[in-house]
């Protein structure tokens, strides 16, 4: 995959932390199929389609396409050309269809719109790698942890992104779950700056 190309694409994930995310996402496909949460445009789905690929692994990924918080009308990351006005929301769907039918592997990669809380207890595929990315409020990261992170195999990554241990660099969201995966017996595997992968013991 052209990472270079890739990181031209309007998304979250800068090119050192998708480098670092697709590299796992290689090592861990081995073991099953990689499961995101927060689509958003597509761009970390990318990476971590770079990495499945090699063994010819899917990469399902969780959004509803509505936006997170800080994505809504007079928020910090509103962009105006991602709100759809005859929906009269923010609708990031066209934006990962464009994103994703750039790239030859994103035919790896299977789309699921919805809330990730609604099919958590419906999913019964053992995953090799998760990728926590969706809202970063408290209880939207304790939920997807605590409902997403009994579907990884052992021995199985889990990835979190937009970690900061010092509440005016970021939201400390994304920590508390880092923390909590660490006290639930989880290993720290490799981190690259905000982004961490984590293996189940
Ligand atoms: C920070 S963005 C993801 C960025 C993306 N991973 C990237 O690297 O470009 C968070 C995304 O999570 C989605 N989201 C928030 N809560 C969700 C939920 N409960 N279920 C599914 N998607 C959710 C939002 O719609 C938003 O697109």
């Amino acid at each position: 995959m052209d990472f270079n190309k890739l990181n031209t694409l309007k998304g979250f994930m800068p090119l050192h932390e998708g480098e670092a995310l697709a590299r796992w996402s290689e090592e861990f496909s081995i073991l099953g199929p990689a499961l995101e949460i927060g689509t958003f445009g597509g761009k970390s789905s990318l990476f971590i389609a770079a990495g499945t690929s090699k063994h010819e692994q899917l990469v399902f990924t969780i959004d509803h396409h509505s936006g997170s918080e800080e994505h809504q009308s007079g928020e910090e990351y509103f962009d105006s050309t991602i709100y759809d006005e005859s929906l009269g929301r923010v609708n990031t769907l066209p934006l990962m269809q464009f994103n994703l039918q750039q790239f030859d592997e994103s035919r790896f990669i299977v789309p699921i719109i919805a809330n990730a809380n609604l099919i958590a207890h419906l999913w019964t595929i053992n995953l090799g790698l998760l990728f926590i990315d969706g809202s970063h409020t408290e209880m939207s990261s304790q939920n997807d942890y605590a409902n997403w992170n009994e579907k990884i195999i052992t021995g199985g990554a889990l990835v979190i992104h937009d970690i900061f241990e010092n509440p005016e660099e970021g939201g400390q969201a994304p920590f508390l779950i880092y923390q909590k995966a660490l006290s639930d017996g989880y290993t720290l595997h490799e981190r690259v700056d905000t982004i961490a992968c984590l293996i189940k013991k």
